[in-house]
């Protein structure tokens, strides 16, 4: 359970979340939706102790992480894995050496094993091919994929993080990341991985997601599943979930 409890924080005068709460399982598949700039990212930077708050509780498996020490956090931070806007990568390491980076900084494992462990992995993301490729030879989609690898090779997490994981893919290419990342947290409650998607492709969070968050101006004022987010009356949010009603009326 991960639970937020009236959490404000600012950047010196920036103000950016205020008195924030919610709560979630690991298995739950959410969308954190918002413009830019409204303190999507900060969310998940605070969940893995990344940032602390100026004031309020953030509870993860039931231990306020906010008074954790660096190496206590490290317990915390096992049960997510995270992949970062823009996914980037180490440029001058290839896919395997990329993915590997995190086996050889957490694990024991001979070369062998790596090797084996790593095209496990590439082959569950479809990329197998690319295992002695560099990054600048990849796709977008490819790169997000070796992304996705490298964040699910350092543990086996409770909970994904994805940080605008389909930003700067054309649309069939960010479909199939769509795909991925439900594909990741097959299965059902209590024992599937779930994830967060924080993104402001609202379409994109509809095709994977099952409950949606809206934040603004500091706040969460909507969490629900689809069906109430397309109903909400908040003029604002109307306007940003728009394209669901256009891609409704398309299909
Ligand atoms: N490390 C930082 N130092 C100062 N201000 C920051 C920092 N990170 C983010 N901000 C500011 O905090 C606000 C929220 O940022 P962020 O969480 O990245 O928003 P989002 O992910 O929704 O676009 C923005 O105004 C941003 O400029
Ligand atoms: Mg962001």
């Amino acid at each position: 359970m991960i639970e937020f409890q009236n959490v404000t924080l600012s950047y010196g005068n920036n103000g950016v979340l205020t008195r924030v709460s919610f709560k979630a399982q690991f298995h739950e598949r959410i969308a954190i939706l918002g413009g830019s700039g409204e303190g999507k990212t900060t969310i998940l930077r605070l969940m893995l102790g990344l940032v602390r708050p100026d004031e309020g509780k953030i509870l993860i498996g039931g231990r306020d992480i906010t008074e954790l020490s660096e190496s206590e956090l490290k317990d915390i931070r096992m049960k997510f894995s995270i992949v970062f806007q823009e996914g980037a990568l180490f440029d001058s390491m290839n896919v395997k050496e990329n993915v590997a980076f995190c086996f050889r900084e957490y694990a024991n494992y001979s070369e062998d094993q790596i090797e084996e462990r790593v095209r496990e992995l590439l082959r569950t993301l479809g990329i197998e091919n690319a295992v002695y490729l560099m990054p600048e030879e990849l796709s977008g989609g490819m790169q997000r994929r070796v992304a996705i690898a490298r964040s699910l090779a350092g543990c086996k997490p409770n909970m994904m993080l994805y940080d605008e994981p389909t930003s700067g893919l054309d649309p069939l290419t960010a479909e199939n990341i769509c795909k991925l990342i439900k594909e990741l947290s097959k299965g059902g409650p209590p024992d599937r991985m779930g994830f967060i998607i924080v993104t402001h492709k609202v379409t994109d969070a509809a095709k994977v997601a099952e409950r949606f968050l809206y934040i603004r101006n500091g706040s969460i004022i909507f969490d629900g599943n689809i069906t109430e987010l397309k109903k909400t009356n908040d003029a604002e949010l109307r306007n940003f979930i728009n394209e669901l009603y256009v891609a409704e009326q398309c299909s």
